[in-house]
């Protein structure tokens, strides 16, 4: 018999079809009575792939549970403390998402330097006609602040300075092998930074870590950059201060309960905003979905998994 695994949301179709050749695949949020069906397949179920996340309370309505794949880098829709306790393996997909996140993090920066979104609608709206666009600023000879230089903070740090920026960041650590300034202080680099940008994980380590305090010292001149989590910014203080020019602008391609995104941005100016696309490209998201797989046929084949966090 195959092996049993439950599906948690909608995932790449090739990774669904790879999952569809392995394995007998329990499409949990497509079920009519969610807690009949795992009532059924529950003792059975060895394996989950993960898209919309796996709390404790799923967790334990599947006590043969092995492992749980995660399509993406970020895991903060796992309760991994929960999957800690019943030695219940968790893997996610990184690097293979590096560099499609960090160029669309330069060219989002662009897009919101530049003003793109509104300058397209300025020459489809047909106002070019009636005048020129507005003079705007430049990347080249400004500092950006990383929150979270890991393996994409990395990347956009190279493709930053390949755009003449000053590379600065802020972390849990300094890391001794990175020639950029580190600051201890997010506050503080947010003060002397031109550009921050967010690629840190979500989950209650970062919950609201750009605090009102923090845009408000990144300020008027100031841009942001969310690529990371919604979770990560006061959103209510960061939709305040863009409106009152208290802070300068900011590029965002995540939201703290996204899909929803909050409208009072949709009006200004000084914004670009995007769905999470951080990822989504066809080489990226079958790289992604590639990964899932392989470590679920690692596990069942006994080999060791590709990319474990727990
Ligand atoms: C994913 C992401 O697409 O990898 C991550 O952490 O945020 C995106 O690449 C998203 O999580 C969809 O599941």
């Amino acid at each position: 018999m195959p092996i049993e695994i439950v599906q948690t949301g909608p995932l790449l179709k090739s990774c669904e079809a790879a999952l569809s050749e392995r394995f007998t695949v329990h499409r949990l949020w497509e079920a009519s009575d969610r807690d009949a069906l795992l009532a059924e397949i529950g003792p059975r179920v060895r394996g989950a792939a993960n898209g919309k996340g796996v709390d404790a309370a799923l967790m334990a309505k599947l006590p043969k549970l092995e492992i749980i794949a995660n399509f993406g880098v970020g895991y903060d829709n796992i309760d991994v403390k929960a999957a800690k306790a019943r030695n219940i393996r968790v893997t996610n997909t990184p690097n293979v998402l590096n560099d499609a996140v960090a160029e669309i993090t330069i060219g989002l920066m662009v897009a919101l330097a530049r003003r793109l979104p509104q300058a397209d609608q300025f020459v489809r709206q047909g106002n070019w006609l009636k005048g020129s666009f507005p003079l705007l600023t430049e990347l080249n000879g400004k500092t950006l602040g990383i929150l979270g230089l890991g393996r994409i903070g990395k990347e956009i740090a190279v493709r930053a300075q390949a755009m003449k920026m000053r590379v600065v960041y802020h972390g849990r650590r300094k890391q001794a092998d990175e020639p950029f300034v580190y600051y201890d202080d997010l506050t503080a680099m947010a003060r002397d930074v031109d550009w921050l940008v967010l690629i840190a994980p979500g989950g209650a380590a970062t919950e609201k870590i750009v605090s009102r305090q923090v845009l408000e010292a990144l300020g008027p001149e100031g841009f942001l950059v969310n690529m990371a989590r919604g979770t990560l910014v006061d959103e209510a203080a960061l939709v305040e201060l863009l409106a009152a020019k208290q802070l300068g602008g900011a590029a965002l391609d995540v939201f703290e309960k996204e899909p929803k995104v909050p409208e009072a941005l949709f009006a200004l100016d000084n914004v670009v905003l995007s769905p999470h696309q951080g990822s989504a490209t066809h080489q990226t998201r079958n790289k992604m979905g590639r990964l899932v797989v392989d470590n679920l046929d690692a596990w069942f084949a006994g080999e060791p998994l590709i990319s474990p966090v727990a």
